[in-house]
């Protein structure tokens, strides 16, 4: 008789063996995070919103997740980042977390929870860290959010701030607009990091200040769209997997062109069936 498989998922990391882990296969942690600018170490972080890619992220070695709120537009297709709400953040984040084993696993704070005073947002990042047993959020926001940040890490938890473009702005900046203002956006840097944020992305901005922050800053700058000299990047996960339709922003590198393997692959797919090339033999079980 065939063995029916059930699909049952393989076995995670092995982990369970006795003796030390490297460091370098230990759980990411903020402070080690934090660690790697003075160790010279570049930062890699990318978005992930489900349990699969979170998976493969987590093994292919990156050392941070994002659960973002561009969740609104890649996985729920809104036109901008606005929509997503809390309960969705965790939704996401929570199936995120079962895939993780190593990564860092932050959740963005969604629009306008970080606006409405230091208590509410505390409440909020407090059910997202609690609910989803992610270790961190990211907030956009720069000198006007320090009394946010400084709450929250004094409450335990650990705050990446977002400065120079914020999607989270689009109508008050008419579109999506590099920020060019060197003294506000060193000086909303500045704060966040004063505030007690362990990290801060660095969002289209010029190269040259990104650099300039980079070298100022004592905590590690994690740039998308602020060219090279930052001390880590971050992608949104379905644009440099090439899925994104559509323009993608300058600052996108698509690594793979995922999105022509799918339409090829279920192309072929349907054609088989058609056919019935598919299932064949191999795939049918017998009496
Ligand atoms: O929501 C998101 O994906 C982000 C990154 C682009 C930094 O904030």
């Amino acid at each position: 008789m065939d063995q029916v498989r059930l699909g049952k998922p393989a076995k995670f990391h092995d982990f369970d063996r006795p003796g030390k882990m490297p460091e370098s296969q230990s759980p990411m942690t903020v402070p080690r995070f934090a660690q790697a600018k003075q160790e010279g170490r570049k930062l890699t972080m990318l978005t992930a919103y489900d349990y699969t890619f979170a998976r493969i992220l987590d093994e292919a070695g990156v050392d941070s997740i994002l659960v973002g709120d561009s969740l609104a537009m890649v996985m729920q297709g809104y036109d901008n980042t606005l929509p997503v709400t809390v309960d969705e953040i965790i939704y996401h984040t929570k199936m995120v977390r079962r895939g993780v084993k190593h990564a860092l696993i932050i959740a963005d704070l969604p629009f306008p929870i970080n606006h409405l005073g230091v208590h509410k947002t505390i409440e909020m990042a407090g059910r997202i860290l609690k609910e989803t047993g992610c270790q961190a959020v990211k907030l956009e926001g720069g000198a006007e959010q320090a009394d946010v940040i400084q709450g929250l890490v004094s409450a335990g938890i650990p705050v990446m701030g977002h400065v120079g473009l914020r999607p989270q702005n689009v109508h008050v900046m008419g579109g999506y607009r590099v920020q060019r203002d060197s003294e506000i956006l060193l000086e909303d840097a500045t704060a966040s990091q004063n505030a007690g944020a362990f990290g801060i992305v660095l969002e289209g901005i010029p190269a040259s200040i990104a650099a300039n922050l980079t070298k100022t800053l004592r905590i590690p700058t994690i740039g998308i769209g602020a060219g090279a000299d930052c001390d880590g990047q971050v992608l949104v996960m379905h644009d440099m997997l090439g899925l994104t339709t559509g323009r993608v922003p300058k600052f996108v590198k698509s690594f793979v062109n995922l999105r022509q393997m799918v339409d090829q692959a279920v192309k072929q797919y349907c054609q088989d069936v058609r056919t019935m090339t598919f299932p064949a033999v191999e795939h049918t079980y017998q009496e």
